[in-house]
């Protein structure tokens, strides 16, 4: 039975990571296991930066954004001494076991511990929604609210002016942010990084519907698709439509969890720390179709996530 483990944040931070820290460290008190909290993700692990979380240190954190551990990037956690340093601080503070919480870099350096013969599991913590195995990612459904309401506020305004307006999400490398938040707040056109753009067509539908007497368009665009500059100037030019550009940037990872989010991030969380704690390593904890699966974590980072096609239909079909 493990009697003290660690948690960390990793990568880019998403809405909801506090609410799984907060479950991590209330779980697992509950089992009466200590848990420590790891600085700047893996950069604290290799650097020695922990704290002892009590159950009054994740109080009032539920609600906010961002992480109260911090997170970065982390090189060194790359290379087997920057790991054999962690291991070594690690084992030095008696903690059994690690929670690691982020995105696909953050889960292969888990996977990596885990194959060293450490006891991690990990949680899906990115608002990309891009993980394999699990239908959601803790964050996106937060981010894609912001998103929409960012899409709203700039209908109104582009239609006053009888405008395009181009939004650029994040997403370089995957399109689930721009495609979810294009449906769901009516944008005429969806640019994501899996489906290669036919620029002229895009342009050519925006100049029809302009000329068949639409005041205005809205153009979602994944930040991997394009330079959104080139991008609006061009709309411009060919359509003879004023165009302008909203690069809505890190906005789009701040602010209060969703319901959605918070759930899920205490949910996926107690089931980690329980698998955990019975012995379990090299499982991310994921949500497919309304449950909460263990998911084997060579599968997560040796699969790619597929956009959804059904979805990406529907949001161009009702465009
Ligand atoms: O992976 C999350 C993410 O927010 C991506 O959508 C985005 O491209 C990237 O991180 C931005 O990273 P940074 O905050 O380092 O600029």
């Amino acid at each position: 039975m493990l009697k003290r483990i660690a948690v960390l944040t990793s990568g880019g931070d998403s809405p909801g990571m506090n609410a799984a820290i907060r479950a991590v460290v209330r779980v697992a008190l509950h089992e009466g296991v200590e848990t420590w909290g790891v600085s700047y993700g893996y950069s604290g692990l290799v650097g020695d930066w922990m704290v002892r979380l009590e159950s009054r240190s994740v109080g009032d954190i539920l609600q906010r954004g961002g992480t109260i551990l911090g997170t970065a990037r982390c090189d060194e956690f790359r290379t087997a001494e920057g790991r054999a340093h962690a291991l070594d601080n690690l084992k030095r503070r008696n903690i059994d076991g690690l929670v690691v919480i982020g995105g696909d870099g953050s889960l292969t350096g888990a996977r990596l511990l885990a194959a060293e013969g450490f006891p991690v599991v990990g949680l899906p913590g990115t608002i990309d929604n891009d993980l394999w195995g699990t239908d959601y990612t803790i964050g996106f459904d937060t981010t894609v609210n912001t998103v929409v309401d960012a899409i709203n506020k700039l209908r109104d305004t582009a239609s006053a002016h009888r405008r395009v307006i181009v939004v650029e999400v994040m997403g370089r490398q995957s399109g689930w942010i721009a495609l979810t938040a294009g449906l769901a707040g009516g944008a005429e056109e969806i640019l994501v990084p899996e489906v290669p753009a036919d620029l002229g067509k895009t342009i050519a539908k925006l100049k029809r519907s302009c000329e068949a007497g639409k005041r205005y368009n809205i153009v979602v665009v994944a930040e991997g698709v394009s330079n959104t500059a080139e991008l609006a100037r061009r709309i411009e030019d060919e359509t003879g439509m004023e165009t302008r550009l909203s690069i809505l940037g890190h906005i789009q990872r701040g602010g209060a969890p969703s319901v959605f989010d918070r759930i899920l991030a205490s949910s996926l969380a107690e089931k980690a720390v329980m698998a955990l704690l019975a012995g379990g390593s090299n499982a991310m904890f994921g949500y497919q179709r309304g449950t909460v699966v263990p998911v084997n974590l060579d599968d997560v980072i040796r699969n790619r996530k597929e956009l959804d096609a059904e979805r990406f239909r529907l949001a161009h079909l009702l465009a």
